[in-house]
């Protein structure tokens, strides 16, 4: 069975904890592809010559570094490169169409990376309230950056990754748009789950 969920929306919007619930929820694998990319701007970042970065290892994955905001951004810079999101595309793709389902979390899974995908699911939220959720993330109060700078970063990320040439972030035409804003997560899982149960049947 062949059935692939596409997750795309900017960041913090809820899409790696709704892609993770829907995959557990129908048995399917599910791929952060966003770490695909926070790990080769983690290899940039030290001198590594962004092509060649593309060949991630295991360990390349498991790095203890490519949650933060610093790897987010690294990220970022290196997925406005064509020859990186080319040197990518395969392994999403194989991984998209393998056997017994697939949840894809990105930028362009629905638009390019799996424009055959059975589901395509839009996440997003405002600029504020996603901000909001990475700062209490981070602590709240006791976090080491103010709220003001987690939105500015939010902000950069989102102008940056809406305005790349390449695959920009945008909504698949037939995208189901979850706007998560003013939805706990039980209710954000719960409408993914019923989208993927209606094509399902
Ligand atoms: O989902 P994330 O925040 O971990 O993604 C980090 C960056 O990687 C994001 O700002 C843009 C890039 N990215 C991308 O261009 N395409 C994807 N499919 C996933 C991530």
């Amino acid at each position: 069975m062949i059935f692939t969920v596409a997750i795309d929306g900017p960041a913090a919007a809820g899409k790696g904890t709704i892609g993770r619930a829907v995959a557990e929820r129908f048995g399917f694998a599910h791929l952060d592809t966003g770490l695909l990319y926070r790990a080769v701007g983690a290899k940039v970042a030290e001198g590594a010559d962004p092509v060649a970065a593309c060949a991630l290892t295991p360990g390349d994955l498991a790095r203890g570094d490519l949650r933060s905001a610093e790897a987010g951004q690294a990220a970022s810079r290196v997925a406005a490169v064509p020859e990186v999101r080319a040197a990518l595309l395969d392994f999403q793709r194989r991984f998209a169409r393998r056997e017994g389902g697939a949840v894809l979390d990105g930028r362009d899974i629905g638009t390019v990376i799996c424009p055959e995908a059975e589901v395509k699911l839009y996440v997003t939220a405002s600029a504020e309230v996603r901000a909001g959720r990475r700062w209490q993330e981070l602590g709240g109060e006791a976090a080491p950056l103010p709220y003001a700078t987690v939105l500015a970063e939010v902000v950069e990320r989102d102008a940056r990754d809406m305005g790349r040439a390449d695959a920009p972030l945008r909504p698949a035409v037939d995208a189901l748009i979850l706007d998560t804003s003013a939805l706990s997560i039980d209710e954000a899982v719960a409408r993914a789950v019923a989208a993927v149960r209606a094509r399902r049947g």
